[in-house]
Order: structure tokens, then sequence, then C-alpha cells
């Protein structure tokens, strides 16, 4: 496979391992949770909530900060959890006139690149500085993404050869789904030089899907009246081949909902073994002695006959960067001076290709178009996605979370969508330079990280979370009413025996504390007195704090 280099490749490429990992911080939850309606409720308000069991969070987020170190601090709670990644990332034009960064030139970046490339930094072209940039935040985005889950990246014609190779690379080049162009303004505008005259209308959306699954879509109700034309695009007849043992070829015809390259209407498509094997592994077929005996469809794809085309190319009508402007200014009542704002049309058509119950993560947040699609869509079909957004500059307040309010209450003639976020800022490191836990941090916030780190391996392992016999049935983390129990994942019982202040000990004395039975604990402490022989006997597992906390 080609792959592309560029000055302060080598230095970036592993990057993602020295992001120091930082807790988030809430500052404040909007919305409405169950039937509360809560406006702002800042974390002030009744003093430390992360302790006050009762109080709700909204699940949906907007960061404010750097998205590699933002990215980096949501890996415990949701690697390989996020069905679906739009991102907008900054299209390195060159042009500075903007609100936006559209290149890799503001402060901020530039700050980040001497650090990080060193004194090789000073030589970098606008095209390598953009590459250091991306990459780190899509390897970060890979592990985030769940195994069925794909990424949407935006990019104009500077930088999408860059981006093809480097995402080749990252995601993996048979898990290219293809180009999506659309058409982002009615008034083409010319990017050839004087001679050439080249009138440009579209800009491109890279999808990318995660793992070897097999890249499937929900159902959309009304999608009759989005695409008139759907009956004839629905299921497709398919032949599976299978070579039998005399020789000849047993041939068996189905019936697959697939996207992609539909064959022409009445026509068969002939799926080799490869893609037979795919779908038995996603529960699509079922082969018996070597011949497709029925295809099996999820419950929610059963009757409904129809299914969404995944279209490769959007014309204006779905709506323009003018108009995505004009939406902005309409919501915040006033111009904000943003140009390049997405329309909410658009992002709602590629995210509601996804479960209803998604995660929906943008690390380039801007205006946060993402985040209205989504309160827009689950308004419509009644679903229950969550967002993540992260934006560096500090409209992250004053626009990107400022819309998001305004969306979720109603502007103008149009009624609010309901729906909530937390406010995050990035906190501390969770360790000191030396690597020991960093002591200014809130205790819960370490508790948080090492229930994660701990769990994230199993996690990652189960995809079925309700195969665990733990409290944590989804597999976020509760309060627990003991002091030192983290919590009980698939037997085990987490302890974290820690006091800022002061040398703690497992001993026998700490063990008789302990109220959850379980079939084997994993105690942090400082120091153990407990032999070996006692340990193995009663299924205990020490960890020393802070050697054995393992650092993401
Ligand atoms: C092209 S805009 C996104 C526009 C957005 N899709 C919309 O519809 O409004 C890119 C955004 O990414 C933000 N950004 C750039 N680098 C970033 C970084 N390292 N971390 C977080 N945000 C970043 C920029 O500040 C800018 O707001």
């Amino acid at each position: 496979m080609p792959t592309l280099n560029w000055i302060g490749k080598e230095q970036i490429i592993n990057h993602h391992n020295d992001v120091p990992f930082r807790v988030l911080e809430r500052k404040y939850t909007f919305g409405e949770i169950g039937n509360e309606k809560l406006g702002i409720r800042n974390v002030d308000d009744s003093g430390d909530q992360i302790s006050n069991s009762s109080f709700q969070f909204s699940n949906s987020k907007i960061i404010h900060g750097d998205n590699l170190e933002a990215l980096k601090a949501l890996l415990p709670e949701y690697e390989g959890r996020i069905k679906c990644i739009y991102i907008d990332p900054p299209y390195n034009t060159g042009n500075e006139n903007w609100v936006y960064n559209d290149n890799v030139n503001s402060p901020k970046i530039r700050k980040w690149l001497g650090q990080v490339v060193g004194k090789e930094s000073e030589d970098l072209s606008r095209h390598d500085k953009w590459l250091c940039m991306m990459y780190p935040r899509l390897v970060l985005l890979q592990k985030l993404l769940s195994d069925d889950g794909a990424i949407f990246i935006s990019i104009d014609d500077n930088e999408q050869a860059n981006l093809k190779l480097i995402c080749d690379e990252i995601f993996g080049g048979n898990n290219f789904v293809g180009i999506i162009t659309w058409e982002s303004t009615t008034q083409p505008t010319n990017v050839g030089n004087a001679k050439f005259n080249l009138q440009k209308k579209a800009e491109f959306v890279f999808l990318y899907k995660n793992g070897k699954k097999q890249f499937l879509v929900d159902i959309l109700d009304d999608v009759s009246k989005k695409y008139p034309h759907n009956g004839k695009l629905g299921k497709c007849r398919f032949e599976i081949i299978e070579k039998s043992d005399a020789g000849g070829y047993n041939r068996e015809t189905m019936k697959f909902p697939i996207l992609g390259k539909l064959p022409r209407s009445g026509k068969r498509w002939q799926i080799g073994r490869e893609t037979a094997d795919e779908l038995v592994l996603n529960n699509r077929i079922e082969i018996v002695d070597g011949i497709v005996k029925r295809a099996i469809y999820p419950e929610d794809e059963i009757d409904k006959n129809k299914y969404v085309p995944f279209w490769s190319h959007f014309t204006s009508k779905i709506g323009t960067a003018l108009s995505g402007k004009d939406d902005l200014n309409k919501i915040m009542e006033k111009a904000v001076g943003f140009d390049t704002v997405k329309p909410v049309s658009l992002i709602e058509e590629l995210i509601s290709h996804f479960p209803k119950s998604s995660i929906i993560l943008d690390s380039f947040a801007g205006s946060g178009t993402t985040a209205h699609a989504v309160l827009n869509l689950n308004k419509s079909d009644g679903g229950n996605r969550k967002f993540i957004l992260v934006e560096m500059e500090d409209y992250a307040e004053t626009i990107t979370a400022e819309r998001v309010k305004r969306v979720i209450d109603g502007y103008g003639d149009t009624e609010g969508t309901g729906g909530s976020f937390d406010f995050y800022e990035l906190g501390e490191p969770v360790f000191d330079a030396d690597g020991n836990l960093n002591e200014t941090i809130a205790t819960e916030k370490i508790r948080e990280y090492i229930w994660y780190s701990e769990i994230r391996n199993e996690k990652l392992g189960i995809r079925n979370e309700d195969d665990c016999d733990s409290q944590i049935s989804n597999s976020s983390f509760q309060i627990s009413n003991s002091q030192y129990f983290l919590g009980k994942y698939l037997g085990t019982a987490y302890y974290f025996y820690y006091e800022k202040d002061q040398i703690t000990t497992l001993d026998k004395v700490f063990l008789n504390t302990i109220t959850q039975r379980a079939e084997q604990y994993v105690i942090y402490a400082d120091n153990c007195l407990l032999s070996a022989e006692f340990m193995q006997a009663n299924h205990i597992i020490f960890k020393k704090i802070p050697r054995d906390i393992k650092k993401l």
C-alpha cells in the first residue's frame, strides 16, 4: 500500500501515546433530563455534584479544548463505542480572514507543533503542518469508533489527496467506503487560475467504515417521501455461489438489502465466499452445508421493505455553505462571521444511517451543526442519539454551546427540539510529570479514571454489555456507596484504597471492611501486607499505586 511521507511524520506517528490524559471538568448541564427542566444548572449551584448520586448527567457533551487532549480524555469511557463520527477539519485553504481557523497557522496549533515536532517545525510547509495536526487526531478517532461504526470527513481540493493516504494508513484501505460529494454552493468559484478558469461547485465527504463488519443502515420511516424511487432500489436479489465437491456449482438466490453498489433492478448479483462469510457474521444469512438456507433480517428491519440508499452525491437542494451560514445567523440573531457552516440537513442525512441510539462525535465542532442535526433527528423520529462536540476556540461557549441551547429551547418560529448536554472544560492531567497521581485533582476523578482503565480491556472484548454480572450494566461509572469500592464487572470487584495524604495498606483489617462479595477482587493500595498464598487462595489481586495504574 502506498504511504505518504512528510516532514514531522516520524515525531507525530506515535504522538497520541504521549498526549497527557486530562480529566473533563463539567461546568454545567443544560436542557431537560427526564421530566426535569434544568435551564442551566451549574456545578457550583449544588456543591460537588459528582458525589450527589441523584444528579443526572445528560450524556451529550460539548467540550471546550484542543481535540487531541479531549479525544484522549474521552478514551476511557468511549473507546470502541462511537457509532458515527463526522468531522469538518480546517481545509487548509490558507485563508486567514475567517473566524474559523481554516489553516494550521492558528497560534494554538503553531505552539503545539513547535512543542511536538521541535526545531524541524520551522521547516514545515502548510501541508506538512496540516498532516502533523491531523494524523494523531485521526488515530484517536479510530480508537473511539465502534466495530460497526464509520467516520465522515469533510474536505475540499486542498488536502483531499493527503487525507486519503493517511486515512488508508489509519483506518485501512479496505475500509474506504467512498467519497460523497455535495454541492456546497450555487455560485461556482474559480479555483483554477485565469488560464483554466476551473469553476468549482462541490466539496467532498470521505466515508470510512471501521473493522470488517458490513456497513448497514437504519431504516427511516419517511423514506418513500424522501426517495420516491426507493421501491426499485429496495431489497436486491443475490446469488450465493458455492463450488460443490463434484466440481459443479450450488446456487441459491436470496434477497438481501445492501447499500452502495446496487445492482440494476431484476439483475442478480453474485457474491463471493468472503462476502457470504461476512453476512453470516452479521447474522444476515444462515449457511448450512455450504448452501444459503435463509436470510435473516434483524427485527427492526423486517417488513419495512425499504432501505435507504447511501447517496454519494447531494445537490445544493440539501443546503449550501451559504444557507448554513444564514441559518446560523438567524439562530444567533446576528452575523457571527462564520463563512463555512455546514447545512444541518446534510449532516442529518449522513448520520440518519446509524441506529437511533448512536453516539455521534464531532471533534471540529465550529458552530455546532452536528449537535443541531442530532437534536433535529431525535425530535423527528423519537431517537435517543447523543452528541459529543469538541471546539478549541473560546466561542465553544458563546457560539457552539449557545446555538445548541437555542435549538433545544426553540428560536424565532422554530419550536425547540428538547434535549440536553453537559458543558466541559479540559481539566488537569491525571498523572504528573513523574508519573505519579496528580493530587490536585478530585479523588472522584482519579477513581473514574481507574475504573474505566480497568474495565476497558474487558469491555473491548465484550460487545454485549448485558453479559456482565455487574451493577454497572451500561458500563458507565456509578457513584458507589462504599468509599473505596469502584464497581463490579464480570465477577470481579474493584477497590481503590487511596488517600491523598496518607499511605494505605492492603491487610486483613482492610479486607474486613469489604462488603461486596465477588469471585475475584482487584485492590489498589500503596502497600500490601497479605501473603501471596493468602491472596491466591482468596482470589485477590493487589495493584500498587501508582505503579500498576494503566496509562492510556
Ligand atoms: C471548518 S470549522 C467546522 C465548521 C462546522 N462543521 C460548522 O458547521 O459550523 C472547523 C472548526 O474546528 C476547530 N478546530 C480546529 N482545530 C481544532 C482542534 N485542534 N481542536 C478543536 N477544535 C479545532 C476550529 O476552531 C473550527 O471552529
